[in-house]
């Protein structure tokens, strides 16, 4: 994951039989709220490639104020920019009420293979492209019927509508029960890990990607932002620490100390950076080519739980 040239991001192999993604990660998920036009997103684009991040976050159920709009805004800038020059990685599976999905009464999941289908139709329709490079499944679902399950993502990359498929937020029990059913390998589970949210180490879900061999992608690196602005003890404690880290390493401040700390997992999780912010994207690359020392790391850790590095 580490290149010469720290202001470039690197590459990163997700699975042996899996995609080449780059080591810094871009998330849509906000780009209604950041960017106020297609043309001024497009430019954003551009500036990521130039930094040599290629992969692109998004879901079918992204949308501000209303879920399910971000592809389409997304896609219009793709168009802009070039397919060719991304790697887009999708999800599928939650269901929201909106007004673009009126048939939702309540927050719900759904992995039957109709809404599977359904869901990747849509995202491919709304972004403008052919393909996904790879299609994940969002969140549980707690009535998955993995066969099925398993025969849907099978058929989307037999029919060539995704070179690949993963999942998010699963469990590792969860993964072994889909993946007992899949023919195609799980490139990737992109899971919520940062200084305020360390469950990952300890629960498995690390573990189990490093003895499948997937690389992990890793959402909300710095807490959706409330690493930042968050005034509880525990998240003050632990800004305090990584300003000091900062500062060792020659990183823009805690919010890059918290990308460093992140990157330094064994696991090698990729960071999906979820700011609007050019600067903030080209310290989230300085970080990912400067993962903590091990002290550093602990130091980190202690400050979100002493108990953890005794
Ligand atoms: N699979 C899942 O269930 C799941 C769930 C959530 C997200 N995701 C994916 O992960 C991506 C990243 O998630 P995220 O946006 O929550 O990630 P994040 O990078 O932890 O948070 C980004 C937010 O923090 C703000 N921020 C960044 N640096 C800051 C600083 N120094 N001071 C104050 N605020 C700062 C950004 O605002 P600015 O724009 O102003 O910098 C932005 O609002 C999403 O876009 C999505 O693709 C996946």
């Amino acid at each position: 994951m580490m290149t010469d040239d720290t202001t470039q991001a690197g590459r990163v192999r997700m699975h042996a039989g899996g995609p080449e993604f780059s080591s810094v990660i871009w998330g849509s998920m906000r780009c209604e709220e950041q960017f106020s036009s297609v043309g001024e997103l497009a430019d954003f684009l551009r500036f990521l490639l130039d930094h040599g991040v290629t992969t692109l976050d998004t879901a079918n159920v992204y949308g501000i104020p209303h879920p399910y709009t971000v592809e389409e805004f997304l896609g219009k800038a793709i168009a802009e920019v070039g397919r060719d020059k991304f790697e887009i990685v999708t999800k599928a599976g939650i269901q929201r009420i909106s007004p673009h999905r009126t048939v939702n009464r309540v927050r719900h999941f759904d992995f039957s293979e109709k809404e599977i289908r359904r869901s990747v139709d849509r995202s491919l329709e709304k972004l403008g492209i052919d393909y996904a490079d790879a299609i994940l499944l969002h969140r549980p679902d707690y009535l998955m019927e993995p066969a099925e399950t398993a025969g849907a993502l099978d058929a989307l990359i037999a029919e060539g509508k995704t070179k690949h498929v993963g999942v998010s937020n699963f469990s590792p029990s969860r993964l072994k029960l889909l993946t007992s059913k899949l023919k195609a390998p799980v490139v990737t589970n992109q899971v919520e890990f940062s200084p305020i949210h360390v469950e990952p180490i300890s629960n498995g879900v690390f573990d189990t990607a490093m003895l499948d061999g997937h690389v992990p992608m890793i959402w909300s690196p710095i807490g959706g932002g409330r690493l930042m602005t968050g005034d509880d003890e525990r998240v003050v404690r632990i800004r305090g620490v990584l300003a000091e880290v900062a500062k060792r390493n020659g990183l823009a401040g805690a919010a890059e100390a918290a990308i460093a700390f992140v990157a330094r997992h064994p696991a090698r999780g990729v960071p999906i950076i979820g700011s609007g912010k050019r600067e903030r994207l080209e310290g989230a690359i300085q970080a990912v080519n400067n993962p903590l020392d091990r002290q550093d790391w602990y130091d980190v850790l202690a400050a979100y739980e002493p108990s953890l590095s005794i």
